[in-house]
């Protein structure tokens, strides 16, 4: 599918991320509890090429959304960086987008389809007027199998992986080069989960996209894969080509 010796799109060297879970100021003060700090992710290193799939298993609570929150850039690490380079193999600022579980949760109920996608092109003025934001709405509709008239319609008029689909649209609106897709496909039917795990790679073909991909669904994670790591309690355990972790795995 890919090439595996591309240049870097993102390095994560070393990252760690703790929250501050001690108890309250009276219970540490009065009651003399400890001050307690959860090391969500501690200590991951891993590259992605570009054009190419990475992804990340591991049971609840092993650190995978705060990971994909680090990438994304809502939360900071505590420790370690992450670094990002464009097609050149140059440093500096890649275009990340997330694509979250939850496609009913993700959409604001009260705007319409065509303002959801629109968003992100208003927002980055990344179309000179209303008239050209309108017309790669309705593109980017076509693009991830919908039609340009369901723009004026409203997120609840969807079905669940339709929904799924608006998420996607309104994530390459932005022009992303990388997208972190944190349980993709989770909260879909088993008979939809397929249609949009082949979207996402329609997508990477033709855009030349570069994906984190987080999965409980091993099978899901076979076909989108090049590369699997397993992570456990914040730490990587074990990361090899997809064909090598199925074959021969290491951890349960
Ligand atoms: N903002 C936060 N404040 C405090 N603790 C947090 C915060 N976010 C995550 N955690 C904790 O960090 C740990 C890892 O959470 P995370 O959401 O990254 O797990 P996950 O691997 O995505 O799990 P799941 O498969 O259930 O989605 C959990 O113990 C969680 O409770
Ligand atoms: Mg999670």
């Amino acid at each position: 599918m890919t090439n595996a010796h591309a240049k870097p799109t993102l390095r994560v060297d070393d990252v760690a991320c703790f929250f501050d879970v001690s108890p309250s100021w009276f219970d540490r003060t009065v009651m003399r509890k400890p001050q307690r700090t959860l090391k969500a992710v501690d200590g991951l290193s891993f590259v992605i090429p570009r054009g190419t799939t990475f992804s990340i298993v591991g049971e609840s609570g092993c650190g995978k959304s705060t990971l994909a929150r680090m990438v994304v850039g809502l939360y900071q690490p505590t420790r370690g960086t992450l670094s990002f380079a464009d097609g050149s193999g140059r440093d500096g600022f890649v275009r990340t987008q997330m694509i979250f579980q939850d496609p009913f949760a993700s959409l604001n109920p009260r705007w319409r389809v065509g303002a959801i996608i629109a968003e992100p092109i208003k927002q980055m003025a990344l179309r000179p007027s209303g008239v050209e934001t309108q017309a790669r709405v309705r593109q980017l509709l076509e693009t991830v199998g919908l039609s340009g008239q369901d723009s004026n319609r409203y997120p609840h008029e969807f079905s669940g992986g339709q929904r799924q689909r608006i998420s996607i649209a309104r994530a390459l609106a932005a022009e992303p080069e990388f997208l972190v897709c944190d349980e993709p496909t989770s909260a879909l039917d088993v008979s939809v989960q397929a249609q949009i795990l082949n979207l996402l790679k329609d997508l990477q073909r033709e855009l030349g996209l570069t994906y984190l991909f987080i999965s409980h669904n091993l099978a899901a994670v076979r076909h989108v894969s090049d590369r699997v790591a397993v992570m456990y309690l914040g730490r990587i355990v074990e990361e090899a080509a997809t064909d090598e972790v199925f074959e021969r795995p290491q951890h349960p």
